[in-house]
């Protein structure tokens, strides 16, 4: 199967990313080689995904250490770490995976300093282990999700959460490569995802490439599909999944767990561990990222609508467990209300 690869070292020791923006268009990789710009390449969603900016941003971490002339172990390398840490973390509010990818290395610089090893071999050796764990998590999330679906399942997805928004091959798109890689027959329904196209762009994109039957809608059309009786259940990915299930996700989730709620259809969020937040009580705790408004009112620079509208422009929402059918994780399948208790 010819899934993409969205991140690698460069031979120069820079994070190398393939450029989402470009995305079907043309397929560039770019080298980013400071944490400055790994942070700009996270807000411009360049690099994208919530498992992924939270790999990106280990990994700049890790090269920002290896950057840094003089002595990185001592205290003052410590002092650095912490302050990659805060730009890289001020980029994205929402994914959780983000966060603790980034006090996770924050952490492990703490103790390498502690102990008097080489900070930074010990913070490339913890960002390469976030990014194998990852991979690791989405081929169980694949496993366990691929038990879920009949022959012949249709699956509806919203944006992206395939092999470019991971270290693997995705979440909600795991299951669906697995069985398509045992040789079993099975189609997607593919939300565009105003209004950045995630799914159109994306994850039309990494489908084709893998050779999964796919139809594109716009998002206004999953309702009446849904209502259609083909679809066999709809998985997304998730942000962040709050300790009572709520789950934070690309804006339209919610609709569409609306939508396969009031016809029957069973509504799946695929998500590894590492974006389930006990810390955060409930889905109103989830902070949701705004973004500008030319993103809503034009398309690469040209305007699709009056000049100065007022747009609101979250890029997630928040679905409530109630509309949840079951989290897939890489520790099985869980109700959404124990969810906290997957974390154990
Ligand atoms: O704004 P994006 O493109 O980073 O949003 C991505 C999503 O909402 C995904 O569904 C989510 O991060 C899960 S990716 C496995």
């Amino acid at each position: 199967m010819a899934l993409p690869s969205p991140i690698a070292w460069a031979p120069s020791g820079a994070v190398r990313i393939l450029d989402q923006t470009l995305l079907p268009d043309q397929e560039r990789y770019v080298d980013l080689s400071s944490v400055e710009l790994v942070a700009e390449a996270i807000c411009s969603l360049r690099v994208r995904g919530a498992p992924l900016i939270g790999i990106a941003a280990a990994m700049g971490v890790a090269m920002g250490a290896a950057r840094e002339s003089g002595a990185p172990a001592m205290g003052r390398g410590l002092e650095r770490i912490r302050t990659m840490c805060a730009r890289l973390g001020a980029t994205r509010p929402t994914a959780v995976n983000l966060h603790s990818a980034l006090a996770r290395m924050e952490r492990r610089a703490e103790r390498a300093v502690g102990a008097g090893e080489d900070l930074r071999e010990a913070l490339l050796a913890e960002a390469n282990a976030i990014w194998d764990e990852d991979r690791a998590m989405c081929a169980r999330i694949g496993a366990v999700g691929a038990d879920l679906l009949p022959d012949g399942a249709l699956v509806l997805t919203h944006c992206n959460a395939g092999a470019l928004a991971t270290g693997g091959i995705g979440t909600a798109l795991a299951p669906v490569y697995t069985l398509h890689d045992a040789g079993r027959k099975m189609a997607v329904i593919v939300d565009e995802t105003r209004p950045l196209l995630q799914g159109s762009r994306l994850t039309a994109w990494e489908l084709a490439r893998a050779g999964v039957p796919y139809t594109l809608i716009a998002d206004s059309m999953a309702a009446s599909r849904l209502r259609r009786g083909d679809v066999t259940c709809v998985i997304v990915g998730a942000d962040r999944i709050a300790a009572n299930g709520d789950v934070a996700n690309k804006v339209g989730t919610y609709g569409l767990a609306l939508a396969a709620r009031a016809h029957g259809v069973p509504f799946y969020v695929a998500a590894p561990t590492t974006t389930i937040d006990p810390a955060t009580a409930r889905g109103a705790d989830i902070p949701i990222e705004e973004r500008g408004a030319e993103e809503v009112a034009g398309w690469q620079g040209h305007s699709t609508a009056p000049a100065g509208v007022e747009v609101w422009n979250p890029a997630f929402d928040v679905t409530p467990a109630e509309l949840v059918t079951a989290i897939v994780t890489d520790r099985g399948v869980v109700p959404p209300r124990e969810i906290a208790r997957a974390m154990d």
